[in-house]
């Protein structure tokens, strides 16, 4: 007996709250630390730190245009918005400096090590302090978050 197949849900489309989209990338970008630490080829380094940097840049941006806002409105906020922008800035300066050297050598390794140590820091600050806080608002985060899937979307089809 035939029986009417459900067509399955695409995970792709599936709405999410724009904390999980930002927990997501936050996870993908230190498995890819993680990988540049277990890697000796200087081909290999390169193209995970180019992937690090394509999807921090990209990361950064969608938090600036869309997310940062937002939360600074929602909480009234004059303190973690700021900082976390301040944090930016460097991490930007940072992923320059990385973008600068030739990937061989110990400053190489050592510049990505502390990009690294930075965003983890940066992370930790968004993850424990801001995403509850704004997880407490009014603010509707699956809305928010679909804005910002589709703005990544389309900051990483610019990228190289
Ligand atoms: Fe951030
Ligand atoms: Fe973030």
């Amino acid at each position: 007996m035939a029986t009417a197949k459900k067509t399955p849900a695409k995970k792709a489309s599936q709405p999410k709250e724009a904390t999980a989209i930002l927990r997501a990338d936050h996870k993908l970008v230190s498995d890819l630390f993680e990988q540049f630490e277990g890697t000796r080829s200087t081909p290999k380094k390169a193209k995970i730190v180019a992937q690090i940097c394509k999807e921090l840049t990209v990361h950064a941006q969608i938090e600036e245009e869309i997310f940062y806002p937002a939360v600074k409105a929602a909480l009234k906020d004059k303190e973690l918005v700021p900082e976390a922008t301040v944090e930016h800035a460097t991490l930007k300066d940072l992923i320059a400096q990385v973008q600068g050297v030739e990937p061989d050598g110990e400053m190489y390794d050592a510049k990505v090590k502390v990009m690294g140590e930075y965003v983890k820091h940066h992370v930790k600050e968004e993850q424990n302090e801001m995403f509850p806080k704004a997880k407490a608002t009014k603010l509707d985060l699956m809305a928010l978050g679909e804005q910002m899937l589709a703005r990544k979307q389309e900051l990483m089809a610019a990228q190289i």
